[in-house]
């Protein structure tokens, strides 16, 4: 009989053994969920936007009556027999990334058919206002740089 007894106390203090387990395991798991949410909620949320500055390269490498778009940064760099100047290449209508043609001589808008003078100025469309100007100086290295967050006055040629 006592045999029996021990036995059975036995299987009780598996199954209590088992369910202490079983509970601190669960415990465990739901540790660890709130852990990765309070991590989730106490990093910072923040978009990280690029530079508006571009580095725009050599004035060298921009030939005289050339426009060139730079699809990445969203400028045309212009060098004109006056100096070099930037455009912003999106529209003024609702915001579409332009195209130049050298046929024409124009910066076209595949969107709504606006179209602009290569100074920005608009010539046709739907578009409200002229593409604007960006500042644009030429950096201690040599480079022409260009700020798309600050627009000037048309006509500010930098001078190389
Ligand atoms: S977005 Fe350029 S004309 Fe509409």
């Amino acid at each position: 009989m006592p045999e029996e007894k021990q036995v059975i106390e036995s299987n009780e203090f598996n199954r209590r053994e088992f369910f202490v387990k079983l509970g601190l395991g669960s415990l465990s798991i739901a540790a660890c969920g709130t852990a990765v949410f309070a991590y989730q909620f106490l990093s910072p949320n923040v978009l990280f936007e690029p530079s508006p500055i571009v580095n725009a390269g050599k004035p060298g490498s921009y030939p005289e009556d050339s426009v060139t778009l730079d699809v990445n940064s969203g400028i045309y760099l212009i060098h004109a027999k006056e100096g070099f100047f930037a455009l912003s290449a999106v529209c003024t209508h609702l915001g579409c990334l332009t195209a130049w043609k050298p046929e024409l001589g124009i910066i076209a808008c595949p969107c709504h058919g606006s179209k602009f003078k290569r100074d920005g100025e608009k010539i046709e469309g739907p578009a409200p206002k002229p593409l604007p100007w960006l500042r644009t100086w030429v950096s201690d290295e040599g480079d022409l740089m260009v700020d798309r967050s600050v627009t000037v006055r048309p006509m500010e040629f930098v001078r190389v």
